[in-house]
């Protein structure tokens, strides 16, 4: 089981003997490597794979000791390297790496924390276990003084993390956007472009191991929420966790959607996004999202990944790869082991400089929204303004302008709506909502079924409108700016 090792430089020849070997030691030598693996799955393997595999430079590390869970499974290994006992790992003074590659983030978090506790440098690709546990994840590598790298974790094979930690470092970013879950984006493209049904299509993206041992996290969009939770922290020095992020996944998109994609010469692609308003605040969201045919996105399909970083100075960068399967989310983990060879460190500059951004759900989106037919008359009055409506006997959309916070107040009455994005608003007009927006925290309206009747009237004639829903809850709508006029149901 080996990897590469760095040569040392040419000139050594031309160093005084012990300077060179000062410098040798210090510098130009990687340390030895001693990796401890949890995981044999998909991703465990590939990256044993890739290490025996090889390659001209040499060798960099090699895997003492594999620790995977069921002793039952075949496995193509010596059983020499196998255990099933974490301490094995863990309690082993020579292995110095562990590479934790397993599918269980509770279990994931228990022994990355014992191995920093333990003085071992740490590789992860665990998106759930970094976004749930940053803050101690974070405090550990500060205590113990050791490295955790976790490129792998977002998107893959693609170079994200350490570019945000260091070229991103300089040139501060105003929005990152992108397809940052492969399986979605398989799916998406068989189900949208090839008619494959969503469960056909989910099915294979499975056994070709794109998705999640748990479906949910990428159909539902919280392993793009969980990645972009992570993106934050490096991008914009600032954690988030997954419930706070606004997330809409993919499993509400209906028939009828993909057909208003379609006929209109568009895709529709799962985006994590965040971007710095005019008055410096940070917006974010997972969203699915129509991407027009000359979009960057567009031809971004299959397991794919494609990520677009607008900076203040080099205007915008596009990352595009492969963000799943074996080999190449190895590849990232291997980067990751040979980067602990000259002691790379995240250092997490965003985050404990005075750059940190404040965030804001004071902006508008202009959306499509589709709904069984008996719940339009609850949809409408959350848009500002609609520009389309479309019913059948059976459901029906409206696309409009809709304010954030509506948005989500939305999603929480009624979880089972579909809401495509189709843009981001001039976040100007977000502007002209401020005043509304002070009356509203003055008022304590964030609770309205806490309500008193008079102030309920009173609010209701400053803000509009009231929005009875089934289960007999009050809404009351946020904003200064009467209903639309009722749409024409049946057009
Ligand atoms: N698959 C991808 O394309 C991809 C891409 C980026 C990141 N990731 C991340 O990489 C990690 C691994 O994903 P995967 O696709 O390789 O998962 P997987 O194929 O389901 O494999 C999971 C492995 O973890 C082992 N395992 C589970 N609980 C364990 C425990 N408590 N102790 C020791 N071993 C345990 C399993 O052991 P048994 O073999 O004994 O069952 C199995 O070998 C996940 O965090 C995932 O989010 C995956």
């Amino acid at each position: 089981m080996s990897v590469t090792y760095r040569k040392p430089l040419k000139q050594q020849q031309f160093l005084p003997g012990k300077l060179f070997k000062f410098l040798k030691n210090k510098y130009m030598q990687k340390k030895k490597l001693v990796i401890g693996l949890f995981g044999f799955g998909c991703v465990g393997k590939g990256l044993y794979d890739v290490i025996n595999r090889g390659n001209e430079t040499g060798q960099v590390a090699f895997i003492k000791k594999i620790v995977a869970k069921d002793p039952l499974k075949k496995r193509n290994i010596s059983p020499a390297h196998l255990s099933f006992l974490k301490e094995d790992i863990l309690n082993d003074d020579e292995i110095n790496v562990v590479v934790e590659l397993i599918d269980d983030a509770d279990a994931a978090f228990d022994i990355v924390s014992a191995a920093m506790r333990n003085g071992k440098a740490v590789v992860s690709a665990n998106k759930k276990m970094i976004a749930e546990n940053f803050d101690e994840l974070y405090r550990l590598q500060k205590e113990f003084n050791v490295p955790f790298l976790y490129e792998a974790a977002c998107c893959a094979s693609l170079p994200l993390i350490r570019n945000l930690e260091e070229y991103y470092d300089t040139d501060t970013l105003q929005s990152i956007e992108g397809i940052v879950n492969g399986s979605t984006n398989y799916i998406l493209t068989k189900t949208c472009a090839e008619n494959i049904s969503f469960n056909k299509a989910l099915e294979t993206a499975q056994s070709l191991g794109y998705a999640e041992s748990d479906p949910t996290l990428d159909i539902c969009g919280f392993d793009a929420a969980f990645k972009l939770s992570i993106l934050l922290i490096h991008a914009f020095g600032i954690y988030i966790k997954k419930a706070a992020i606004f997330t809409s996944g993919i499993h509400r998109i209906t028939e009828a959607d993909n057909a208003y994609a379609f006929a209109r010469g568009m895709k529709i692609k799962l985006i994590a996004g965040a971007f710095i308003q005019e008055d410096g605040s940070l917006c974010f969201f997972v969203l699915p999202k129509f991407i027009p045919r000359d979009h960057i996105l567009y031809h971004v399909d299959d397991v794919f990944n494609g990520v677009i970083m607008k900076t203040t100075f080099a205007d915008t960068h596009f990352f595009s790869g492969r963000g799943a399967g074996a080999l190449p989310t190895a590849s990232a983990v291997l980067s990751d082991i040979s980067a602990l060879g000259y002691d790379y460190k995240y250092a997490y500059k965003k985050l404990t400089g005075n750059r940190r951004k404040k965030t804001s759900t004071n902006f508008f989106l202009k959306v499509l929204v589709s709904f069984p037919v008996e719940k339009a008359a609850i949809v409408q009055p959350f848009f500002t303004s609609i520009q389309e409506t479309f019913t059948n006997p059976e459901s029906g959309y409206f696309t409009g302008t809709i304010h954030f916070e509506n948005l989500q107040r939305l999603k929480e009455m009624d979880d089972t709506i579909s809401i495509i994005l189709m843009d981001v608003c001039d976040t100007g007009v977000a502007k002209q909502n401020k005043f509304e927006e002070a009356e509203v925290e003055e008022s304590a309206l964030s609770k309205p079924d806490k309500l008193t009747p008079e102030k309920e009237v009173r609010y209701l004639k400053i803000f509009g409108n009231k929005v009875d829903t089934k289960e007999g809850k009050t809404f009351v709508m946020f904003t200064k700016k009467q209903p639309p006029p009722a749409a024409r149901l049946g057009d």
